[in-house]
């Protein structure tokens, strides 16, 4: 198969939200203002989030533009190929930078001050809306300064991308950082197309309705003429809300609100596969793979877990299972051996240095308790891994599992899936909306342990043709809607004025 359309400069790419994309060492692009790159001055399409998917890093003094962890990079990229693009987004750091233009891509760096990053980002963002997004998993919390700088956050990436957007272009808006732009933005240019992307989930009334400001953060993404979420759940709560908070009024999938019809939908986000298989089917992965399970004494079955190190993951209930199947006497070490890459993440947030705390804690106890010389029970590396890693570690891994407590979809299952083109198994979160496709998943409830040993014991002693089917059945979901047809379709609705 082809590999799909990549990003500038990129081997390969994970796909944006959680997937836990590899972090570039090497410069991809040239500074600021490069000579040998054509200017651009009317971007048709428009991209706006929080991050650039680049990020500056100087070395010896030069300044580079390397590749920065997540990002959206692989749905987006055949959508921007061929045509004018801009894309408006922090740099990760403090410092301010002027456009630069590569490839046909204008990129926009939008400053973000150190206060403001931990008002903006690590306060509203990640202290209130992320746990308040994720089923108030920790205790959201609610400041009036950090609301104020979110506003203040939003309306300077809604001038910069009033100021960078031709006539009549379409702006895609993405993610839970960015809700107040869609309504900021229509106020300065009514004539642009503007849709709004939700990466994470979305909750229901009883949560969403804490929120000091939940009318204000509506009317900003009903600014949007099309407003799009990972599962159909979500959408439903966003129409319910809209409607009891706002003025917003209809039935289905179409509100009319201010004189306008907004379209609400669900559009699972996917990722690249066809780069994800190539990588996976080359020999140096199979090798290196091979390597890899040798490296851990060639056991019977390598338990794979991959996240950011988020407490949303249930990293330490997939850590309790299978420390109970261990005392149990259900497995054993070394004949299993589990691997877990916890992918460093908002370490600044307490709750994040608390998870990390926990995590380790209970490693320690599991390695201490069931390892053996030379054989840990659990191999954890706290880093970004390059993705030919990655991918050889998926190659490795007879079972990966991914037991995240809420998540809006979850990508690692599906880079998981994209390069088993042989067999493997996946335990999966029936709260992440991938499991909403991969249904030949071990679907499992990750708040109750016992399902939990059951789902990894399901998945361990599965026959190898069960294993191949369910597999078989994984990838056909995959293949059916990759992260092309997600951009496709949604730019497609944002096109579209139709609203049936
Ligand atoms: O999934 C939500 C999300 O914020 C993505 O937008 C982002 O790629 C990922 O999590 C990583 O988060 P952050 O940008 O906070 O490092």
């Amino acid at each position: 198969m082809e590999p799909r359309a990549q990003w500038p400069g990129r081997s390969s790419q994970s796909a944006e939200d959680d997937a836990v994309a590899p972090s570039g060492v090497s410069p991809l692009v040239p500074g600021p203002n490069s000579a040998d790159t054509p200017q651009l001055d009317q971007p048709q399409l428009v991209v706006v989030a929080n991050r650039l998917p680049l990020r500056r890093t100087v070395a010896r003094g030069v300044e580079h533009w390397e590749r920065s962890p997540g990002g959206l990079v692989a749905g987006l990229a055949p959508v921007m190929a061929g045509r004018d693009c801009a894309w408006v987004g922090w740099t990760g750091d403090g410092n301010g930078s002027e456009p630069f233009v590569h490839d046909r891509i204008r990129f926009v760096p939008v400053e973000v001050t150190p206060s403001e990053v931990e008002e903006y980002y690590e306060g509203f963002s990640n202290r209130t809306l992320w746990p308040l997004y994720h089923d108030a998993i920790r205790t959201p919390e609610f400041q009036r300064s950090w609301w104020s700088t979110y506003v203040s956050v939003n309306q300077r990436f809604a001038d910069v991308t009033a100021q960078t957007a031709a006539p009549g272009a379409l702006v895609w808006i993405h993610d839970y950082q960015l809700q107040l732009v869609p309504g900021l933005l229509r106020q300065m240019r009514p004539d642009l197309r503007i849709g709004f992307f939700l990466h994470i989930s979305f909750p229901p009334q009883e949560l969403f309705m804490q929120l000091p400001w939940r009318k204000e953060i509506m009317e900003g993404i009903l600014g949007a003429d099309v407003v799009g979420f990972q599962v159909p759940i979500a959408a439903r709560n966003f129409s319910v809300l809209a409607k009891r908070l706002t003025s917003a009024q209809g039935r289905g999938s179409v509100l009319d609100f201010e004189n306008r019809q907004v379209k609400v939908g669900a559009f699972p986000v996917s990722i690249d596969v066809g780069s994800l298989e190539a990588i996976a089917r080359s020999d140096e992965t199979q090798l290196r793979a091979k390597e890899i399970r040798e490296q851990m004494g060639s056991p019977e079955t390598l338990i794979l877990g991959v996240d950011r190190l988020d407490y949303t993951k249930g990293i330490e209930a997939r850590l309790t299972a299978y420390k109970e199947m261990l005392f149990d006497g259900t497995i054993s070490v070394p004949e299993r051996v589990m691997v877990q890459i916890a992918v460093p993440t908002r370490d600044s947030v307490p709750a994040y240095m608390e998870q990390r705390l926990a995590i380790e804690r209970l490693i320690g106890e599991l390695n201490g308790d069931f390892g053996q010389m030379g054989s840990p029970a659990v191999h954890y590396l706290h880093r970004n891994l390059d993705i030919t890693e990655l991918v050889a570690l998926y190659c490795a891994a007879d079972i990966l599992l991914v037991t995240p407590y809420r998540d809006g979809m979850n990508l690692v299952v599906k880079e998981y899936v994209a390069c088993r083109t042989d067999s493997g198994a996946v335990v999966l979160s029936e709260f992440a909306g991938a499991a909403q496709s991969l249904t030949s998943a071990y679907l499992v409830n990750p708040h109750d342990v016992q399902q939990l040993k059951e789902g990894i014991l399901r998945a361990i002693v599965a026959p190898p043709g069960e294993r191949r089917q369910r597999m078989r059945a994984l990838r056909r979901s995959l293949l059916s809607w990759t992260a092309e047809d997600w951009a496709t379709a949604y730019l497609s609705s944002l096109t579209s004025t139709e609203t049936a």
